[in-house]
């Protein structure tokens, strides 16, 4: 059989993926693959972020071979590595990098990230010229995609980012779920959720069933911790089954009374190359403050991991899927330095090729929740990101048992 002439024959992408993983990363990794592969790349796989392009390099051969884009997390593992100068590395690691893709002959460089990933990219894109693209991912969802969302008559920049959507649906189960040993027990639950400076993923637990909600945008000062109490007393009387399930984003900076100012929690000092903390623990010091202040038994309980954990969703395969078409369409142009996104908000059946939209690698940053979908006087998100996230997840059943049983009285 004659062997067919493609356009990158003899050439080598590669992949890596870097910062905290998502249940989509798999599946990023295969849709990237199959297409590369049809436009005739070898396709590497650059272990453990940019770690796998330092010192001798780490770099597997993933031409030809089978792969399972439903399953979760990244079969390249990942890591925080930070190529470009830092704090804790003061050196630039950018020349090792630059030596490993030319001892590897790698043609085209794919990074699957957040802003940190895919900022480090675009310095050495900008720095070395080499052939770069971005593809996004994170569970936080504040990486700027500028994704518009039609909410009645406004338009609102938001952000969607490969990852979130699973990691929403895990939160809503989450939240959901919990709320029947809340229940059984008469407490306040508060549950804490990953998301970094950024409430996003907070709300999916809104969408699940909680009923109030605190995030990194709006800082709780003493006043507002008041605010807080107050609306808690109400929401918890007025709660059909004396029950509440109050969602908290892991960065709300709460008002710490020894340090006078208001603080985020910290589960460590440590910090990563890239300089970020790791938060950890708000929700048991917002749940003993609630039980000391209103006499109404509270519990904190931290979703974690349980976020990025599992199988890709239909909507982050289909998502992923598409962003893939148009890096093909990037690859096809040489159209280096930038990265695909999505341009419109819709429900998972319209992401279609036509409604994305490459941005420039120098345009990422971060972005946080927009003030449109969050009532900070209710401490609640608003019905116009309960649509956001209705595009993307199905409401849950709900649980319908009422257990309104007649009281009854004593006979003498
Ligand atoms: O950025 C993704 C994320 O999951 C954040 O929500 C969280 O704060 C952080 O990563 C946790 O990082 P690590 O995996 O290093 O503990």
């Amino acid at each position: 059989m004659e062997k067919q002439n493609r356009f990158f024959e003899g050439q080598t992408l590669a992949i890596l993926t870097g910062g905290g993983d998502t249940p989509a990363l798999n599946a990023s990794i295969e849709a990237l693959k199959c297409r590369a592969s049809v436009l005739g790349f070898n396709i590497y796989g650059i272990r453990e972020g940019w770690k796998g392009l330092l010192g001798e390099g780490d770099i597997v051969n993933l031409t030809g071979q089978p792969y399972d884009g439903w399953y979760g997390g990244t079969a390249l593992r990942s890591s925080r590595t930070n190529p470009l100068p830092s704090e804790k590395n003061p050196v630039s690691r950018v020349p090792q990098v630059m030596k490993n893709l030319k001892r590897y002959k790698i043609d085209v460089l794919v990074t699957i990230g957040g802003d940190d990933t895919n900022g480090a990219a675009k310095a050495i894109y900008e720095q070395e010229g080499i052939p770069v693209i971005g593809f996004p991912k994170t569970i936080d969802n504040d990486l700027r995609t500028r994704t518009f969302h039609q909410y009645k008559s406004e338009n609102i920049e938001a952000c969607l980012c490969p990852g979130f959507p699973t990691a929403a649906k895990n939160i809503m189960d989450y939240a959901a779920k919990i709320c029947t040993t809340s229940e059984s027990h008469s407490r306040i639950i508060v549950l804490e959720v990953m998301g970094r400076d950024a409430g996003w993923l907070t709300g999916a637990a809104s969408f699940g069933g909680a009923n109030m909600a605190l995030v990194p945008e709006y800082e709780m000062t003493e006043e507002r911790i008041e605010k807080f109490y107050t609306k808690v007393i109400e929401a918890y009387k007025d709660s059909p089954k004396k029950s509440l399930v109050i969602a908290v984003s892991e960065g709300t900076r709460w008002y710490n009374t020894l340090k006078r100012k208001t603080d985020v929690v910290c589960a460590s000092s440590e910090t990563d190359e890239f300089g970020h903390p790791r938060f950890g623990g708000i929700s048991s010091i917002i749940a003993n403050e609630i039980e000391k202040r209103t006499g109404i038994q509270a519990r904190g309980q931290i979703t974690g991991y349980f976020a990025r954990s599992g199988e890709c969703s239909k909507y982050d395969k289909r998502f992923v899927n598409i962003l893939a078409d148009r890096v093909l369409d990037m690859l096809i142009r040489k159209d280096y330095g930038k990265m695909p996104v999505l341009s419109r908000h819709t429900k998972m059946n319209e992401i279609e090729e036509y409604n994305t939209l490459t941005i420039d690698m120098g345009q990422i940053e971060n972005k946080s929740l927009p003030g449109i979908y969050y009532d900070s006087e209710n401490f609640d998100f608003h019905k116009s990101y309960m649509d956001f996230l209705g595009h993307i997840l199905k409401k849950p059943r709900g649980f319908l048992f009422d257990y309104n049983f007649p009281k009854v009285e004593p006979f003498i």
